[in-house]
């Protein structure tokens, strides 16, 4: 059997909004994405992952849709699309565009017409509840940026469910309308020639009907029992595949917060004819006293038991997306790594080794492939995402938390950190625009950026191009067994990749001094195929945050 093109791809997601900037006005743009394909294409990327470009008021960056069918005027025209995608197809990239139907924003054409209420045809498009008795919301649910999850309308005297901000209203995937509506557009995408969805929040498309009080998180209820892979999802899923995605060459991952290895294997299982791939949280999920905001990284032998745990479970049953960061996320470097000036580099290089030698189709987020670090936050005024500026509010402002405890917290891992402009150069806003950028270039910009690391063999970004030119190379980096070496070690990640008598020592410090280590026996006169120091591992110890990949001489 053909392996599937996504199998042996290396994606790489773009944040429109802060890429680059075609026309001064500080926002990034398709015109600015098409100016750097080329670059892209050097890295030697096979996909993009386009983060939201449809037309949107901006509650939350393109994540609240009120046309699916139209461009933001921001980012420019559907003919601007087009000629990306041609321009992309061209030079042999593919482009997969990210899906958000979970909700809708409440300037979408379905929610005015929908909070009009009547007999209208979208009186159920949405999920629409009277208050209680007294007149409160009709559960205790908090929604993911603050504040509760119900909004009471006065238009049409009911309150409407939003997971997300109110201006994101949930859209009732119970009304078989709703689901022909979003399958038409989705065709309609499909039928411009894009080869793939990033799946928002699909795992919480189906809620239980009940809707019964959650467990109280700070001030509100959780929803996640209730929403999350709800009894529905599947049969969703299925149908979506059934009708859309399986009448054409494409690529789809969802992105499926709560998700086990288990249930991995319903959503993108081999034949279960639904998804491709999902992205599970594991690895990236926090849970402090203040839910997902602490500055307390996992200690590293529960990192590498949640992935090797994803990468045995799913072997022969799914396939794994692999990444460190997103636009949601803080930057893999000041998250996972170290980002202090002496180590930085090392550090990216070896993450970049870490997840790129392992099972499954790895994701590069924009400025990942320089080691672009976290911004230095002064004040909660410097916060432009919804999220942080909510959350800063209902933890610190109502008095749950003092400001000297929450803020290395919230600034640690805030979504501004991944944001941020892109660094193209070391002139004015590092190149991302010529006039004011629509939020703060990282001050290190000088020293990190694009244009530098062109110029610069040793630098993160060709680092990069060499593991994506290894994958394409050896097929045990795409299909090979995975195997964990050395569990308990709390310094080193060493694991193994087999296919036939093919065998690779992945071998990576996340240690800032160094770190005994033997080389083993068999791989004593094998070849390095990568290593972010020169010459390679010498024997019998690691340096700071070394990593290097080693092959088996063959027999
Ligand atoms: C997903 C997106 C995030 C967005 C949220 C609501 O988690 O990645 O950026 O805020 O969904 O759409
Ligand atoms: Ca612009």
């Amino acid at each position: 059997m053909n392996t599937p093109w996504w199998k042996e791809s290396v994606i790489y997601q773009i944040y429109p909004r802060s890429f680059m900037d075609s026309n001064g006005d500080g926002i990034g743009d398709l015109q600015g994405i098409i100016s750097r394909l080329d670059y892209l294409k050097k890295l030697g990327i096979d996909v993009i992952w386009l983060s939201p470009i449809y037309q949107s008021p901006n509650d939350d960056n393109g994540y609240d849709i009120s046309d699916y069918q139209a461009i933001m005027t921001e980012f420019g025209t559907m003919e601007d699309f087009d000629q990306l995608l041609s321009q992309a197809h061209m030079r042999g990239l593919k482009i997969v565009m990210d899906l958000v139907v979970n909700h809708t924003s409440d300037e979408h054409r379905w929610f005015v017409e929908s909070r009009k209420g009547g007999e209208g045809p979208y009186r159920d498009y949405y999920i629409w509840r009277d208050g209680k008795e007294d007149g409160k919301a009709p559960n205790n649910w908090g929604s993911c940026f603050g504040g509760p999850a119900w909004q009471f309308d006065q238009e049409r005297n009911q309150y409407y469910l939003h997971l997300f901000s109110k201006k994101q209203p949930d859209l009732n995937w119970d009304n078989p309308a709703v689901r022909k509506d979003v399958f038409d557009m989705m065709t309609w995408w499909c039928d411009k020639g894009i080869d793939g969805f990033r799946m928002d929040v699909i795992s919480l498309i189906s809620k239980t009907a009940e809707m019964p009080d959650g467990e109280i998180r700070g001030l509100y209820g959780d929803y996640s029992p209730y929403c999350v892979h709800g009894p529905r999802v599947h049969e969703y899923l299925r149908e979506m595949n059934q009708k859309v995605l399986s009448r054409y060459d494409l690529m789809t991952v969802g992105e499926t917060a709560g998700v086990t290895p288990k249930e991995a294997c319903l959503y993108a299982g081999n034949d279960t004819g639904e998804l491709n791939m999902v992205f599970q949280f594991d690895h990236v999920g926090n849970c402090g006293p203040y839910g997902k905001w602490t500055d307390k990284r996992r200690p590293l032998t529960q990192l590498k038991e949640i992935l090797s745990t994803w990468q045995t479970s799913l072997e022969g049953k799914a396939w794994n997306s692999l990444y460190w960061d997103n636009h949601d996320q803080p930057r893999a470097v000041s998250w996972f790594g170290d980002d202090r000036p002496l180590y930085r580099v090392l550090s990216a290089k070896m993450l970049a080794t870490c997840l790129h030698m392992m099972q499954g189709t790895p994701y590069i987020y924009q400025g990942e492939e320089l080691g672009m670090t976290n911004y230095p936050f002064k004040g909660p005024e410097d916060f432009h995402d919804i999220e942080s500026i909510h959350a800063y509010e209902e933890w610190c402002k109502s008095g749950l938390v003092s400001h000297q405890e929450f803020w290395p917290c919230i600034t640690a891992v805030s979504r501004d950190n991944a944001r941020t402009p892109m660094q193209w150069d070391d002139t004015s806003q590092a190149g991302f625009t010529t006039g004011t950028p629509w939020m703060p270039v990282n001050p290190n910009y000088k020293e990190i950026n694009a244009q530098a690391q062109l110029a610069d063999p040793d630098s993160v970004f060709y680092y990069y191009q060499k593991l994506i030119g290894l994958r394409k190379k050896y097929p045990v980096i795409v299909h090979g067994r995975y195997c964990l070496l050395m569990p308990d070690s709390q310094e080193l990640f060493v694991y193994e990749r087999i296919l036939g008598d093919e065998k690779l020592l992945v071998l990576c410090s996340f240690a800032d001094h160094e770190t005994s280590f033997p080389v083993p026996e068999e791989f004593a006169a094998g070849s390095c195929l990568i290593s972010n120091y020169e010459g390679g591992p010498k024997n019998g110890a690691l340096r700071p945050y070394e990593a290097a990949v080693i092959r088996k001489a063959s027999v």
